[in-house]
């Protein structure tokens, strides 16, 4: 156990799946409301913890929105990023793509760019200072309407250079991704790369339509895809990227135990799983307590540990150069822990063989 964890530790990861409001934890809310004179309901930062305990989806984000309250100036987005970087920099995580939701601000009143220019400016630096590179995904709130989407789409065009992708999040029941079918057409005609959350609470047929209708390039969650076999073929054969976040699952009983996860089943299927936080400061914890719960669950081997860790790398939206550079490291880490393996004065097995096509060597 105490040997996995340290492999955890010490794997180069890359994070695909994070939204930058569920990343603040509750010491900063506290600051952040007292520096911005804004209620909130609870009066320690004790109390906050207690009262994360959701049953569902939906629970979860009623908090989330109040939460997002204390966010005003840009100087709180540089705050609430840089903080995410500094937890990134400590969990090994060489490049991360965040999301942001645009609208869970500018309904407040916030303007569009000083949310996106207090994450750029700390995302820029995180490059400069900690080495860490990153790609910033715009979310529109599914609960709200298309003409909502396409206006916060308007906002974004002319920060292209900024923004990479667009996903879709929020309630998932009853707001299916064909919703918004036309605003993701349009976004996918001025060049953004499109993900969107499908199958965490919603059914397989969700999943189905952000592949057909949305046209994503990584289905974030996805975890009712197991469901129907044919889906499941479908992403297997077109290698789609799953966007599985263990945690979070936990927490929003998506699964009643950790031991349930169908990560492992997602590897064994051949499908293009990875791991991530979603909303770490909500579920208790960053990347690589993430990958030690499930580990630890599933009783997971280095390989696919670096099976994971591979697939973030290939799923991410770098460049073939920085894809290749990252490889490499984990490459280079997978050969230092199997010869320290194989030295006489440690006990653990040696790692099979790596076979980088493979979902699940
Ligand atoms: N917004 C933040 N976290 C989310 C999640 N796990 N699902 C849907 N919307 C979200
Ligand atoms: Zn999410």
């Amino acid at each position: 156990m105490e040997n996995t964890d340290s492999f955890i530790e010490g794997l180069p990861k890359v994070e695909l799946h994070l939204h930058i409001e569920g990343s603040l934890e509750p010491e900063l809310m506290f600051a952040l409301a007292q520096r911005n004179k804004v209620d909130i309901p609870f009066k320690s930062v004790e109390e906050v913890r207690k009262a994360y305990n959701f049953s569902n989806l939906q629970d979860f984000l009623d908090i989330y929105y109040q939460g997002m309250g204390v966010l005003q100036k840009g100087q709180d987005f540089y705050d609430l990023t840089w903080a995410y970087l500094e937890r990134c920099k400590a969990d090994n995580v060489l490049h991360t793509e965040i999301f942001f939701d645009p609208q869970g601000h500018t309904e407040r009143g916030i303007s569009f760019e000083t949310v996106l220019n207090g994450i750029t400016r700390a995302l820029e630096d995180g490059e400069k200072k900690l080495g860490i590179s990153s790609k910033l995904i715009m979310s529109f709130l599914r609960h709200l309407s298309e003409n909502d989407a396409f206006k916060t789409l308007e906002q974004a065009i002319p920060y292209k250079d900024k923004i990479v992708g667009v996903g879709l999040d929020s309630s998932e029941k009853g707001h299916p991704p064909s919703k918004f079918e036309r605003v993701f057409a349009r976004a996918r005609e001025e060049g953004f790369l499109i993900v969107a959350h499908a199958g965490e609470e919603g059914p397989p047929e969700y999943v189905w339509e952000a592949l057909d209708k949305l046209k994503v390039d990584r289905i974030d969650h996805g975890n009712r895809s197991l469901e129907d076999d044919k889906l499941v073929t479908r992403l297997a054969g077109e290698d789609m990227a799953l966007t599985v976040c263990p945690l979070s699952n936990l927490k929003l009983c998506v699964v009643k135990d950790m031991k349930d996860h169908p990560l492992k089943k997602m590897l064994s299927l051949g499908l293009k799983a990875t791991v991530n936080s979603d909303d770490p400061a909500y579920f208790g914890g960053y990347m690589n307590d993430n990958y030690k719960a499930v580990t630890h669950a599933l009783g997971l081997e280095e390989q696919d540990l670096l099976t994971l860790a591979r697939n973030s790398v290939e799923a991410s939206f770098l460049g073939d150069a920085e894809k290749k550079a990252l490889l490499q490291k984990i490459d280079a880490y997978a050969l230092e822990s199997d010869q320290s393996c194989n030295t006489p004065t440690k006990k653990s097995t040696p790692a099979a063989g790596t076979d980088k096509k493979k979902n699940n060597p």
